[in-house]
């Protein structure tokens, strides 16, 4: 039943907002459109038809907590640096910390069974909620998978090749089963390696293998799961290396979207023919995360004055620039992005006084004119519309550079051009032939 490798896949995105676990009813005009050949939609978390909208969050309560989300997901991006191992461990608690913001319906099992997973380029976690997980929060939206009822489920057994990948399996006499602690915030969970066939769209990937989460205690566990596209072993991107050669592309719709209007398209076919490109780099420090070559940032016609051990990439340290999907502002080392800041100050002089807004330090009260952000990476300019790197408030009156210095407790270079500035773009991960596009493409309706 795999699709000819021209399937497109049509995904269904959402973003995943709810702290509580709890969701909201989907609302009138959100029904998604049916996946059908290779296309599926994409959604932003915060969106009104995300089940995990929360309609009586304002939008500073949203731009706030997103803001604190980045700071535990960058803890974790730079955490990967320390792993002896030389690959994501699956499902390990710093992973989860962050709530990813967009998820992918699919379907698990046989008879196959509808799921939300969220999409997160930077882990090469595969996790979600199993049914008679004592302490899990399911709501309507996104019901554990239910292994009971599908044919096809089987749990990995202790000392296998994919147990040995898992981080702190814990495999005691006479336990058949893999299974995994990890933790979630202050929860802590308890998953066993588990395989069943994913269905995306047409496209079925027998065999595959997740975490079946059998245990949470403690608040903040999400509803839903995690399909990592990072470059790990057990990422969905190795484990389908076959299908889609590890090939995909997004284009991810404005957080302010109202209908699933993104796409992801997995494999080759469907990918832009003409495409700007940068040459992709890994780091055996950092293995799972697409680094790239950030030569300099250009802020009008100016190339801004940025040490160049700032943006430099190191293999051996996991210095430098990476794309993350699962990050929703930019977070650029401190002397790069005070570079960035000044020269945008200046050139909006004139527009009345500097204001902050949580972690934004940069916010005019009255409209400005802004200058265009360029990121010079090898090989490839991108030049954002304002759209990509402003934000408004919903009254109009606060307008805020959408940027930020990485956290000044993380002891780590590393810069994350994040979700926010790849909205309205086509993101594109040849990781085959060694190399990430980027092409404007409008997907928000
Ligand atoms: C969302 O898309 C669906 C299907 O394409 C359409 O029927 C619906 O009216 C749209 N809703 C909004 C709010 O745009
Ligand atoms: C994992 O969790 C189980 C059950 O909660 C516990 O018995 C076991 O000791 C834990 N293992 C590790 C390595 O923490
Ligand atoms: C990118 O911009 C820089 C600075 O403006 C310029 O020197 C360089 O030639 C450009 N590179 C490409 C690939 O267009």
């Amino acid at each position: 039943m795999a699709g000819p490798p021209a399937l497109l896949v049509l995904l269904l995105v959402v973003a995943a907002a709810a702290e509580s676990g709890r969701t909201t009813a989907t609302p009138d005009g959100c029904a998604a459109p049916a996946d059908s050949g290779s296309t599926l939609r994409v959604l932003h978390a915060f969106g009104p038809c995300s089940p995990f909208h929360s309609p009586s969050a304002s939008w500073e309560d949203t731009i706030l907590d997103l803001l604190s989300r980045d700071d535990s997901r960058f803890l974790y991006l730079a955490s990967l640096a320390t792993a002896r191992r030389s690959f994501v461990p699956i499902a390990s608690g710093r992973q989860l910390l962050q709530t990813p913001t967009y998820i992918v319906r699919a379907r698990l099992g046989s008879p196959p069974q509808s799921l939300l997973l969220a999409v997160d380029t930077s882990s090469d976690v595969a996790w979600l909620p199993c049914s008679g997980c004592a302490g899990c929060s399911p709501s309507s939206d996104a019901p554990p998978f239910d292994t009971s009822r599908s044919t096809t489920y089987r749990p990995v057994p202790c000392g296998s090749q994919p147990c040995s990948q898992v981080p702190n399996p814990t495999c005691p006499a006479g336990a058949k089963a893999c299974g995994f602690n990890l933790t979630y915030g202050s929860s802590s969970l308890l998953a066993v390696l588990s395989q069943d066939s994913l269905s995306l769209a047409t496209d079925v990937v027998p065999g595959y293998t997740f975490g079946c989460l059998q245990k949470a205690a403690g608040p903040a566990v999400p509803p839903h799961g995690l399909l990592g596209l990072g470059r790990g072993p057990l990422s969905f991107i190795s484990q389908t290396k076959n299908l889609y050669a590890s090939t995909f592309s997004y284009c991810l719709p404005s957080f302010k979207s109202l209908n699933f209007s993104g796409t992801l398209r997995l494999g080759p076919a469907g990918q832009p023919k003409s495409i700007k490109t940068t040459p992709l780099r890994s780091s055996p420090r950092r293995s799972s995360l697409y680094f790239v070559d950030l030569v300099g940032i250009r802020v009008g016609r100016k190339v801004v004055d940025i040490p160049p051990a700032a943006i430099a990439f190191d293999a051996s340290t996991g210095a430098g620039t990476i794309f993350d999907s699962g990050t929703m502002f930019t977070r650029l080392v401190a002397p790069a992005y005070a570079a960035v800041r000044d020269e945008f100050r200046r050139r909006v002089r004139g527009a009345g006084d500097v204001t902050s807004l949580g972690g934004f330090d940069t916010c005019y009260a009255g409209p400005i004119n802004p200058p265009a952000i360029t990121f010079l990476f090898a090989g490839m300019n991108v030049t954002l519309p304002a759209d990509n790197y402003l934000i408004h408030s919903t009254a109009g009156s606060l307008t805020c550079l959408a940027m930020a210095a990485a956290p000044d407790n993380v002891n780590s270079v590393l810069n994350v051009i994040a979700s926010m500035q790849q909205m309205n773009h086509r993101v594109y991960f040849d990781v085959a032939n060694g190399r990430l596009g980027v092409a404007r493409e409008l997907c928000t309706v």
